[in-house]
């Protein structure tokens, strides 16, 4: 089977926000109303440019006009486009917001930014496989954190392809935390998903799935 080619992008909303009454113009209502909802005012701009940054991105790739897209959505809440064969998913973290899609292909992508969180070693314990324990066991401070960062976004990229989110099981074995640029089979329940690991800028940690054989074409907008 050829690799499918996955168009990923990295947006650094801080370069964005004059670009925001344009971007807002793109949403669609149910979207407007959502982003209205938002009471911190910085949750609600973040909000209004990855949509809109969604949109124009998807837009472009189907040649189509970015306030037509039309999206459904899975039963714990996966979006997808309406129509046609393009796949698509979206992370955020911070000011940090990552696009992959691709034609004919399910996707899943997380991104996190890398830092200490205390509660590491706890879900580790709780919810890794035996070799990502045992990994993470010998590792201590900048390696251990970076290590964890690492297999969480990996978990949280396979398990957002199949399109349960974290209601899925974060048991899944996703290997050497080393960062690995190639695509690889990793086992889920559902069946075999690839995965790629990227920092797309220093500290910020990121893990692409796929149901298929993939290679990334990375663009960056920073
Ligand atoms: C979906 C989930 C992984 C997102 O967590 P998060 O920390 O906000 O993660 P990310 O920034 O990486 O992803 C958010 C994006 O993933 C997409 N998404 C939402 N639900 C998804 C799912 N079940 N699977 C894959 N992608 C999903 C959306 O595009 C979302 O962007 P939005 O918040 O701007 O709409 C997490 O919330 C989760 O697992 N929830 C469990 C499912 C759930 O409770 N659903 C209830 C709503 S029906």
């Amino acid at each position: 089977m050829d690799a499918t080619a996955v168009d990923v992008a990295y947006w650094d909303l801080s370069r964005q926000r004059s670009r925001i009454a344009h971007l807002a113009a793109l949403l669609s209502p149910e979207e407007a109303a959502r982003a209205e909802r938002l009471a911190i005012p910085a949750v609600r701009e973040r909000f209004v440019l990855r949509h809109g940054i969604l949109r124009e991105t998807l837009g472009e790739m189907l040649g189509a006009a970015p306030p037509e897209l039309r999206f459904t959505h899975g039963p714990d809440g996966k979006p997808a486009l309406a129509g046609g064969d393009i796949g698509f998913n979206l992370s955020k973290s911070g000011d940090g917001l990552l696009i992959a899609m691709a034609r004919g292909a399910t996707l899943g992508c997380d991104l996190e930014e890398l830092r200490p969180n205390a509660e590491a070693k706890a879900i580790a314990a709780r919810w890794f496989s035996a070799s990502e324990r045992a990994a993470l066991a010998s590792r201590d401070g900048d390696d251990f954190d970076r290590a964890f960062v690492r297999l969480w976004v990996r978990k949280e990229a396979l398990l957002k392809a199949v399109g349960t989110g974290l209601q899925g099981p974060l048991g899944i074995d996703t290997g050497d935390p080393e960062p690995a640029e190639a695509a690889r089979p990793v086992q889920t329940a559902t069946g075999a998903l690839w995965l790629i690991d990227i920092e797309p800028v220093p500290g910020w940690l990121a893990a692409v799935a796929a149901d298929q054989p993939m290679t990334i074409r990375l663009a960056m907008h920073v």
